[in-house]
């Protein structure tokens, strides 16, 4: 059955709207795992304009399930994930100006790099996922750097307009996942999922995690988050 990991980036938007100290995310991510959330998800980006550090290292002493830190490539990043010691990164593009993780990562250009933090990371005892479109010779390019898994972007099924894309947009998710089984390694779906979209991801088989966010923060405003968590839940859980 697949897993939801509850991103709780934007609990700490909103605590960043004010420079103050609440919502606290952490507490947050109590509240999701009491509610059956399967991991937490954060991204720790370079400008923190969300995430902290210390979101991150108390989130570390606190969750209990899955932590998986969202990220991208540099250096002074690599070392906090380094001392931190998260169950999972999940490797991101990271682009100053956009409002949230655009494209997926460039695996193939970024091979090199990728294979040198895989190391790094798997000596420190931890999993490795690079965020990407469902694209062969990105899911190749992933493999062949020695990474664990895979997040397919599920993006731009995310903003597929009409039935005949949104076809399109789910048969390169099966067929992302196929190659990524193939190459052995675990698939992850996330991005732009929502409770009025999952439903047809979800029916996917074999995507085992799904990391989304914003919808259920959105919805916890208003119903609470152990409500919205265990709404998403039960929707990947019976997506027929
Ligand atoms: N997966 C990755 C790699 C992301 O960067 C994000 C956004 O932070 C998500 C999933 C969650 O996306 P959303 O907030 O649209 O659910």
């Amino acid at each position: 059955m697949a897993l939801l990991n509850v991103n709780i980036d934007h609990v700490a938007t909103i605590r960043q709207a004010r420079r103050t100290d609440e919502p606290d995310p952490v507490w947050a991510a109590v509240q999701c795992e009491l509610a059956g959330a399967n991991g937490i998800t954060v991204h720790l980006r370079q400008d923190r304009r969300h995430i902290n550090d210390r979101d991150v290292m108390v989130l570390k002493e606190t969750v209990a399930c899955k932590f998986n830190l969202e990220m991208g490539l540099s250096d002074s990043i690599v070392k906090i994930a380094e001392k931190v010691r998260p169950d999972q990164v999940t490797l991101v593009p990271e682009n100053r100006a956009e409002l949230t993780t655009e494209g997926g990562l460039d695996c193939v250009k970024l091979k090199q790099r990728l294979t040198a933090i895989t190391k790094r990371m798997h000596k420190k005892g931890i999993l490795v996922s690079t965020f990407i479109l469902p694209d062969e010779q990105q899911i190749l390019a992933t493999a062949d750097a020695g990474c664990d898994a895979v997040e397919l972007h599920t993006g731009r099924y995310a903003n597929a307009a009409g039935d005949n894309d949104i076809e399109k947009q789910l048969n390169l998710l099966r067929d992302g996942r196929d190659i990524t089984r193939a190459a052995g390694l675990i698939v992850h779906a996330g991005h732009g999922l929502t409770y009025r979209n999952v439903r047809p991801v979800a029916k996917i088989e074999g995507l085992c995690e799904f990391n989304i966010g914003h919808s259920i923060v959105s919805r916890a405003v208003l119903v609470g988050m152990r409500r919205a968590v265990d709404e998403m839940k039960r929707l990947i859980e019976n997506p027929f």
